[in-house]
Formats: structure tokens, C-alpha cells, sequence
């Protein structure tokens, strides 16, 4: 693949080898000296057109730690604030010839947009409501190794399923690796064609979440709500909240998941985020940079197999 753009465009089998090339990249990241020239003399650049702690550091460590250069730009203090489109800002950081632009963007649609426009590789690090596919296979990682599989799993995805790109892509993702997903949450934030994933959805927790292996908890993505309905975060606890009592409905082993950030005390109970005996959330935010490195040396693999044309 020339991009990373979706979980949509990948098959199982490129899952898979993402996933066992990252494995050897938490081993490196756990040595002293994390150094690799996997990407020596490719420039990375980060837009993020939309605020982040874990995607934005990570790629900017995944890449830093395979050799490449890296500029963050800062699309707050750029000429977008002066009108400039997400094109032409795009062609301008194009005709500096970088090989790999990372991008996140409010606007679902936005990042496909882009890469057809640029001629290096482009991943996508979250665009609107659509995908956020590094964070759906970070996730996959976090599960393979606490579980042993990343197939034939009962999990729960659940809160604000209708707004949530991480939702989508982990749907996507856990569907073609033939796991069997369940989606929690109340109907107001459950999206209208929910039917075309086939999955089962519940609006009760403690009945959704008997015997599942895994719970992934989300945020309510008050941003993206559109002036519509916003549940209090009071009865959203109450109904939907993850605690140690909602949690005993599952299977006495699982795991708990949430892609951050995380609101404690609205979606999850702060006590159980931190039970390092049920949560993986600080191993997701581990795996994030290896997946990360993963998926820019697997690029980087096809950029050198074709190289680019000079644009002119
Ligand atoms: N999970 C995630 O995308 O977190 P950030 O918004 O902090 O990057």
C-alpha cells in the first residue's frame, strides 16, 4: 500500500504482518538505546489540524526513533489561520519533497482528499468521525498480546459509538480478524446504519458486556455532537459508566480498554482505569509507538521499492 489511510483498505494478512513487526518494535523501545536507521534520510511531517497528546507524540517519537527527520508543524500559528485551504497548505509542504505527512483533520473525507494531491506516502491520524486506523491497530496489538489471539474474541465497544472514528476503525478491524463485536451504549449515540457492520447492539451494560473478553470504553465526543443531544454526565455514569460492579458481568479475565482520553467519573470509573490487574490503557499508549514505527517503516519499504516522481 502507498498509504495508511483506512482499516477499510487493509486485508488480514497486511494486519497481521503490521502487527508482528511492531511486536519487535516493543523490544527495541524497551531497550536503553532505541535507535534504529530504519528511516534514515526520509523527512516526516506531522499536520494535525485538531488537538492530540498520544497520536501526535508518538509518531513524532515512532519516527525519531527510526532515524527519519521530523517537523511538527504547527497548524495553529500556520497560514490556514490566514485562509489558506487544506490543499494548498498540503501542495506547499509537497514542493519540499517529504516522504511521509501525517495527518489528522476534523473533517471526515479530508485525508483521502490530500493524499490524492500529494506524491509522498500519507497516513491518516484521525479524520472527523471516519477512521483512526493506527489507533484501531494499536488496540488489536494491546488485545493479541493479553490475550494470546486477535480472533475468535467476544468484545464490547462502548458510550458514544455514533461519533467515534476509533469505534469505526476498531469495527472494521476486529470484524476482519472474525472476532465477535457487541456495541454498548444508548440509542441517541449509536449510528443510524449500524446494521451494515452486523454486529449486535445492546443498550443495557450489564447485559451487553456478559462474557465478553475485552471492554473498550470511549469518550463522549461532546465536539463532534453538533448542537444535538448531550447526555448529563451524572445519569451517563449511572447507565453507562464502567465500573468494578457493571465489569463483574464479564468474563472474570477481561480486559478493560480505552483509546484516551479518558473523562473518569463519565464513561469510566477512575478506581478500575487504574486496577492494573483489569486495565491496559498505559499498554495501549506503549503499543501506539510501536505500531506507529511499524507502519511508517512498512511505507517506507514501499516508497523505496517505487520511488517517487519529482514533482514539477
Ligand atoms: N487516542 C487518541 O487519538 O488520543 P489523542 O487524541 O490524544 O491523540
Amino acid at each position: 500500500q502507498r498509504h495508511l489511510l483506512g482499516i477499510e483498505h487493509l486485508r488480514p494478512d497486511e494486519i497481521t504482518t503490521l502487527l508482528d513487526l511492531a511486536d519487535k518494535y516493543v523490544e527495541l523501545n524497551r531497550r536503553r538505546d532505541k535507535h534504529s536507521r530504519t528511516l534514515a534520510g526520509l523527512t516526516q511531517i506531522n499536520m494535525f489540524f485538531e488537538n492530540s497528546t498520544r497520536t501526535q507524540s508518538s509518531f513524532e517519537l515512532a519516527g525519531k526513533r527510526l532515524g527519519a527527520d521530523v517537523m511538527n508543524m504547527s497548524m495553529q500559528a500556520s497560514s490556514i489561520k490566514k485562509g489558506e485551504t487544506l490543499i494548498d497548505t498540503a501542495l506547499t509542504l509537497n514542493a519540499m519533497h517529504p516522504d511521509l505527512l501525517v495527518v489528522r483533520h476534523p473533517h471526515s473525507g479530508a485525508v483521502d482528499l490530500l493524499a490524492q494531491k500529494v506524491n509522498c506516502a500519507v497516513i491518516n491520524a484521525g479524520d472527523g468521525r471516519h477512521e483512526h486506523p493506527t489507533q484501531a491497530l494499536l488496540d488489536a496489538l494491546t488485545i493479541r498480546r493479553a490475550k494470546g489471539r486477535i480472533h475468535r474474541l467476544n468484545i464490547a465497544i462502548c458510550g458514544d459509538i455514533a461519533h467515534s472514528r476509533v469505534a469505526r476503525s476498531n469495527l472494521l478491524l476486529l470484524g476482519k480478524m472474525e472476532n465477535r463485536v457487541r456495541l454498548i451504549g444508548p440509542p441517541t449515540l449509536m449510528p443510524n446504519r449500524i446494521g451494515d457492520f452486523g454486529v449486535e447492539v445492546y443498550d443495557d451494560m450489564r447485559e451487553g458486556l456478559k462474557d465478553v473478553d475485552v471492554v473498550m470504553m470511549l469518550r463522549l465526543q461532546k465536539e463532534r455532537m453538533d448542537g444535538g443531544f448531550i447526555p448529563s454526565e451524572r445519569e451517563y455514569f449511572h447507565r453507562f459508566g464502567l465500573d468494578a460492579e457493571k465489569l463483574s458481568h464479564a468474563k472474570d479475565d477481561a480486559i478493560v480498554m480505552h483509546p484516551g482520553p479518558m473523562n473518569r467519573g463519565v464513561e469510566i470509573d477512575g478506581t478500575l482505569a487504574d486496577d492494573i490487574n483489569r486495565s491496559v490503557i498505559q499498554e495501549q499508549v506503549e503499543m501506539g509507538v510501536a505500531v506507529r514505527m511499524a507502519a511508517m517503516d512498512l511505507l517506507a519499504r514501499n516508497l523505496r521499492a517505487s520511488p517517487k516522481e519529482v514533482m514539477v
